[in-house]
């Protein structure tokens, strides 16, 4: 079945939008399913529109992006305004003229388009031919490193704006092998099974402005439920998060609140606390305290309770969001190594210290329960 604006769909199976795209969907093996998000009955299409048979209109395609949620919502590191100017211009000067123009801070400009972010990659140890789903998946950045390497990649995010921005990136950088879906994490509109891999970066914790209701921890573990139901049995999900008691955080880092100290918190005082102080950060629906993160022992329990098996932690070193130095926090070695890497001693007595203190720490397992990021990754049990 074809649609008016040349964005296909048949009855099970989605492809990418316009004529000028190659069909990946098609043609290079078994095409990503799309299903109701409420039901998960078939989908058919009806000019721009997204029909399931029992709950109607469920979605419509704008743009070539497939869109299940309220295309006005917005969040992000920019204003509105600005995401929608970035839109703009790269239509008329390609993606990347665009973040140099709207995007002033540097690190966020490196955040939006250095591939390396998706590095994690190659702890996998997936074929050539995998699908892969990014959730959460911010401006493309993780997802376009994957579509190089892949040949299904599907990027769902739940900003209208944001999956625009992917939908131009893709299409000028000629990957396409990525699709971008505009989708809430609870309403994922994705047939169970698909998925060789999904990745979570910086997303789990956001779980819970998901929704106004409900135990921000029982969304969570709803989500990574349906997560694992989206996977292949041998699928594996990727995790990117901050450590609810990592170092930086005593250190005064903003937490998710976008106050300091609220994840060391007890969750009752931490609610309190950030309805006094708040001020919406980075969404108005960021009231209260609903952005959860764990310990390395709470996320264990997590992933544990949500199905999944095989938890393989690692510190990233630089953060999750620059995954350069990935180290394995069950081996004891490969932390002593790494210390001794750093040639600490070099840099006099204090350097001395800091690296006794350090082998200390990796022999005791402080290390790893006191890294500020992690990356894990989880099997399907
Ligand atoms: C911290 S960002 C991470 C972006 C991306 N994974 C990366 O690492 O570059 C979290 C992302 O989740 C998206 N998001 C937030 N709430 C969402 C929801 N309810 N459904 C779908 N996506 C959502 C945000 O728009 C944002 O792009
Ligand atoms: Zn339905």
């Amino acid at each position: 079945m074809v649609d008016t604006k040349n964005n296909m769909i048949d009855s099970i199976g989605m492809k990418s939008a316009g004529p000028e795209r190659k069909q990946p969907w098609d043609t290079e093996g078994p095409v990503v399913r799309l299903v109701c998000p409420d039901c998960q009955g078939e989908l058919r299409v009806e000019g721009d529109e997204l029909i399931c048979g029992a709950c109607g209109a469920v979605g419509r395609y704008l743009d070539g992006v497939p869109c299940f949620t309220d295309a006005k919502y917005y969040w992000g590191e920019v204003p509105e305004q600005t995401m929608r100017l970035a839109n703009e211009l790269a239509d008329a000067e390609g993606w990347q003229a665009a973040v140099e123009k709207t995007v002033p801070r540097a690190e966020l400009r490196q955040y939006i388009c250095d591939a390396r972010r998706a590095d994690f990659q190659y702890l996998w140890d997936l074929p050539a031919d995998a699908t892969i789903l990014d959730v959460g998946a911010g401006w493309g950045a993780i997802a376009a490193a994957l579509a190089v390497n892949f040949s299904r990649v599907v990027a769902a995010e739940g900003v209208y704006e944001r999956t625009r921005f992917i939908e131009k990136r893709a299409r000028q950088s000629g990957l396409t092998s990525l699709q971008a879906v505009c989708a809430d994490f609870l309403r994922l509109p994705f047939a169970p099974g698909q998925f060789d891999a999904i990745v979570l970066n910086g997303v789990v914790e956001w779980i819970g402005l998901a929704s106004p209701e409900g135990d921000p921890r029982e969304l969570q573990l709803r989500f990574l439920r349906r997560m694992r139901e989206l996977l292949k049995p041998s699928g594996l999900v990727c995790v990117g998060i901050e450590n609810r008691v990592g170092w930086s955080m005593f250190r005064g880092a903003p937490d998710h609140s976008g106050l300091p100290y609220t994840s060391l918190m007890p969750r009752a005082l931490a609610r309190y606390w950030c309805r006094r102080n708040q001020g919406n950060y980075r969404s108005d629906k960021n009231a209260s305290y609903r952005t959860y993160t764990y310990s390395l022992g709470g996320y264990r329990r997590l992933f544990h309770e949500a199905g999944f098996e095989g938890f393989q932690a690692f510190h990233a070193y630089d953060g999750y969001n620059k995954p350069s130095v990935l180290l394995p926090l069950e081996n004891q070695r490969a932390l002593l190594h790494f210390v001794k890497r750093l040639e600490l001693g070099r840099i006099g007595w204090r350097g001395y210290v800091r690296e006794k203190i350090l082998q200390m720490a990796a022999r005791t397992g402080v290390w790893a329960r006191g890294a500020s990021e992690y990356i894990f990754l989880l099997k399907r049990s």
